[in-house]
């Protein structure tokens, strides 16, 4: 294509654009700025498949040559295709009267960017064949930006039950899908996360906590990615009762008067019929949340004789691991080993065996986020760990044998436990004692 063909495609595309706006619909300053480019691009069509405009870092990228002045020369161009999300405009040989107009409408229409799904279903609408849109690719966000998304949506959601209103499901339902991916391709980086634990708003990070361990056991357990993902939006929302209690009462340091305590053990229903009045909530989410303090010898609250339903233990035990990992005005948290141990205690009573198996097998030995001593006399936080016969876990060295800092965590892969050669790990070290803020190490390692 000659300089000259080029200028003038770009100049009347970038007129046809610019004049859309100022113009009412139907104007000729509208129509023919349309007509002249889209002639202009057949005459060149001719001869070759297809010609591609696009977005490539920035930059107005014409048949793969970059447009040096785009910003100043065609600036609308620009504008448009990065207000709508789209990354490359497709046009083919054969194009049919008004098929150029049709895409300047979708371009210029007040609408926010769209989809690759819908930005195909408004061209088929119109009838436009010739000319394909490319929806840019939603940009991969961190573990971390994901987390705090999550913990958005919790506020939002409890916020508007506070206003007496019934929140919608999408936002929770979208965090979850969200949330189910990154702990399907990364379940050591998200269990990671919930190790992030939030005196003052404990409601929240627990709600997030809960559902990111409950979806990694269920994923442990080889469930369909439906239950999966159901399991995870009745963690998420297993507290939304709580709402309902005063919230002196939720905060109140120290034992409960037995009417308060009452009041407490309320939650799990009003949780539950909160969710029901949720649009398209499955089912199965309102029978979770009603049931995450029945215990698995029907004790605990409220009273319940029917049989559980038989994944709510999932975010039974989930909910009371990352309770007991927490600090709480009543109790300094216990180290991730000895919760597992306590989990194994009521196993039977509190806990159905199987789960609390399962969940130990997922969880391994040291869990991840656990402050480990090695036998060089290293001291390191547990970031991996591979659920497998032998146990791989990788740990990040805080400490040398001399107990001095490391400017950097040095990482470390623990050979198999009945392996002799290379360090193995001796136990759990307090972080307390260290002044080690396991959850600041993992928000700057998700960063
Ligand atoms: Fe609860
Ligand atoms: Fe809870």
């Amino acid at each position: 294509m000659t300089v000259d063909t080029r200028e003038l495609i770009l100049r009347s595309l970038n007129a046809a654009l610019h004049s859309k706006k100022l113009y009412p619909p139907g104007h000729p300053s509208v129509a023919a700025p349309a007509r002249k480019t889209q002639q202009l691009l057949t005459n060149y069509i001719q001869g070759s498949e297809r010609l591609v405009l696009a977005i490539v870092e920035d930059s107005l990228v014409f048949e793969d040559i970059p447009e040096a002045n785009a910003t100043e020369q065609y600036g609308d161009i620009l504008k448009y295709l990065t207000e709508k999300k789209i990354e490359a405009i497709a046009f083919k040989g054969g194009m049919e009267d008004g098929e150029l107009s049709s895409v300047i409408e979708i371009l210029t229409s007040d609408e926010a960017g769209s989809t690759q799904e819908e930005l195909d279903k408004e061209l088929k609408d119109l009838g436009v064949i010739h000319i394909t849109l490319q929806s840019m690719p939603v940009a991969k966000r961190s573990h971390l930006e994901v987390y705090n998304d999550a913990i958005g949506v919790v506020k939002n959601v409890m916020g508007q039950i506070r206003l007496g209103k019934i929140p919608g499901s999408e936002e929770v339902c979208a965090i979850i899908t969200e949330m189910s991916e990154m702990v399907f391709t990364n379940t050591n980086a998200m269990v990671g996360l919930s190790m992030i634990k939030n005196y003052d708003e404990y409601l929240y990070n627990h709600s997030v906590n809960v559902s990111i361990i409950s979806l990694a056991l269920a994923r442990h357990m080889k469930l369909d990615r439906k239950t999966v993902d159901t399991i995870g939006v009745a963690a998420l929302l297993h507290d939304v009762g709580k709402t309902g209690v005063a919230e002196d009462i939720i905060k109140k340091p120290g034992g409960l008067s037995s009417e308060e305590w009452e009041k407490v053990k309320e939650h799990p229903v009003i949780g539950s019929d909160i969710a029901e009045h949720m649009k398209e909530m499955p089912e199965e989410v309102c029978r979770i949340i009603y049931e995450h303090h029945v215990r698995h010898d029907h004790s605990g609250y409220p009273r319940s004789a029917r049989p559980l339903y038989q994944y709510s233990m999932i975010v039974t035990i989930c909910d009371a691991y990352d309770a007991l990992t927490t600090l709480r005005v009543y109790q300094n948290p216990h180290q991730p080993v000895d919760a597992i141990k306590i989990l194994k205690d009521l196993s039977g009573a509190h806990f159905t065996p199987e789960i609390v198996e399962a969940f130990s097998d997922m969880i391994g030995v040291y869990p991840v986020g656990t402050m480990v001593r090695l036998t060089t006399n290293e001291i390191g936080v547990v970031t991996s760990v591979t659920p497998d016969e032998n146990e791989h876990v990788t740990v990040k060295i805080l400490y040398d044998a001399d107990g001095t800092q490391l400017e950097e965590p040095l990482p470390i892969d623990i050979s198999p436990r009945d392996n002799t050669e290379g360090p193995t790990i001796v136990g759990a070290a307090d972080p307390l004692s260290r002044n080690v803020d396991v959850s600041a190490f993992f928000e700057k390692e998700a960063k």
